[in-house]
């Protein structure tokens, strides 16, 4: 049996393609955690900011001396940095022999196959527009408490600072069909029992093939699998979150009280240059609703500092933000310009000291409100999924809370994977929480 090396970078959408590829490479290939043993070597790359683009060279780099001595060794490269680079890559590596763009690292097999036949490398890059991933079943991972499934591909917003609508293609929602087969299979042949439905912007799933039904009526359907216990999601645009959406997230008990709701920005003039089409005042009524209907609810978020133009007082708009709507936790980056995307050309591109000084900033301010929101959790009873042993300590459990919080607990036995169970929370850390297990949950 021949072995596969994946190394994957980048989002929860890379996971999941890089295990569709496993799947797909089954049965003639078993997975392999050494790339010195591998037969073949796959970089699934991210380049939706400059700083992982540049992890893909130093990978490939990495690699270079194990081809030399294993000249049969096939590398490959896929994801968002083999659909903007294409043939580029052979040209610079010439030692890559697959580069397999976002749609087409289904074609895995045939592609392993042609480059065997034509001893030349094989680039395929091709976008269309109607692309429609096939239903992929079977993984490498037989036994799993969670999962990932792509609901949909591609995205329309063109968020101007964002490569992702050129790199991954036009949005294309999948068959609800198919999305309730794939859950199926992994709750009854897996034994899964939490899924993460994944799209670019989940919330206008089916908006373009009206036969579908939109995202609310995909997570009511889903929710009706026997066996399934939660569902999550990600990522939602806070322009698409509906009344209705909001509805099921508060009222359906497998639906987890978590959403992330990416702001970017705080200031009414930089959303609008980001081309985000809301303003901070309807982010900040959506979330209200949200938390009317849901109380519990936890909204995490993605911010941007030192997009082109942003001055001071537009960053301090950011902060105000961060204070108004208490985040549980945010995922913050210094703006970088992108191939293709419109916001390279801005002017006013703001000095990388400031961005620096900005982003410490608002990880200050953030840390504070994640540790004031972990403290409220203290002496609380929370339910959590538990997905194994810890990683820190062999005697403790690990699981997380409805709230996507990360818990961390002692219980007078350690077989309870896959179950839903009451923990008692005894203190709080920087990145998750720690406690002791009272009770199953039904
Ligand atoms: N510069 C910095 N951050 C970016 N993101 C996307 N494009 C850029 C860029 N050019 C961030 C956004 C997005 C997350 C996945 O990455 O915050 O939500
Ligand atoms: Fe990029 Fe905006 Fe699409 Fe998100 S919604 S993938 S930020 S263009």
């Amino acid at each position: 049996m021949k072995k596969v090396y994946i190394r994957t970078f980048g989002c929860q959408m890379n996971e999941k393609d890089s295990e569709v590829v496993l799947s797909l490479l089954q049965p003639d290939f078993v997975l392999t955690e050494e790339p010195e043993s591998a037969d073949l070597i796959l970089i699934n790359t991210c380049s939706v900011r400059e700083k992982p683009q540049h992890k893909l060279y130093s990978e490939i780099g990495r690699f270079k001396e194990l081809k030399k001595k294993r000249p049969d060794l096939l590398i490959g490269v896929m994801g968002c940095v083999a659909q903007q680079e294409g043939e580029r890559i052979v040209e610079k590596y010439p030692y890559v022999d697959l580069v397999l763009g976002t749609q087409a690292f289904y074609q895995i097999k045939s592609a392993i196959e042609r480059r065997l036949r034509e001893g030349k490398p094989v680039v395929l890059t091709e976008l269309k527009p109607d692309f429609k991933p096939p239903l992929v079943l079977g993984s490498s991972k037989p036994k799993r408490v969670k999962a990932f499934v792509n609901i949909m591909q591609g995205c329309d917003n063109f968020c101007t600072y964002c490569i992702v609508p050129y790199v991954r293609g036009r949005e294309v929602s999948r068959p609800p069909e198919d999305i309730l087969r794939e859950v199926e299979y992994l709750v009854k042949e897996e034994g899964v029992k939490e899924v993460t439905l994944l799209g670019q912007n989940v919330n206008s799933y089916g908006l373009k093939e009206k036969s579908y039904g939109d995202f609310a009526s995909l997570l009511e359907k889903v929710s009706q699998i026997d066996g399934l216990l939660r569902i999550r999601f990600t990522t939602s645009h806070p322009k698409d979150l509906t009344e209705r959406l909001m509805r099921i997230i508060a009222e359906n008990p497998k639906v987890c009280k978590h959403i992330h709701l990416p702001l970017q920005a705080g200031s009414n003039r930089i959303l609008k240059l980001m081309n985000r089409k809301y303003t901070r005042e309807e982010y900040i009524a959506k979330v209200e609703r949200l938390r009317e209907l849901c109380p519990e609810i936890a909204i995490t978020s993605d911010i941007i500092v030192g997009f082109p133009g942003e001055t001071e007082d537009d960053f301090l708009q950011t902060i105000d933000m961060l204070e108004k709507v208490r985040f549980h936790e945010i995922f913050s980056f210094k703006y970088s310009d992108r191939p293709f995307a419109v916001a390279k050309n801005f002017k006013d591109k703001v000095p990388e000291e400031i961005k620096e000084e900005r982003l410490k900033r608002v990880h200050e301010a953030q840390a504070k409100i994640t540790a004031e929101i972990y403290q409220s959790y203290v002496g609380k009873e929370v339910e959590v999924l538990v997905e194994g042993r810890s990683e820190r300590d062999e005697n403790q459990l690990t699981g997380r809370t409805t709230t996507n919080v990360i818990v961390n607990f002692t219980a007078p036995r350690l077989d309870l994977e896959g179950k839903l169970v009451m923990v008692l929370i005894e203190s709080a850390g920087k990145h998750s929480l720690k406690g002791r297990y009272v009770r199953a949950s039904f």
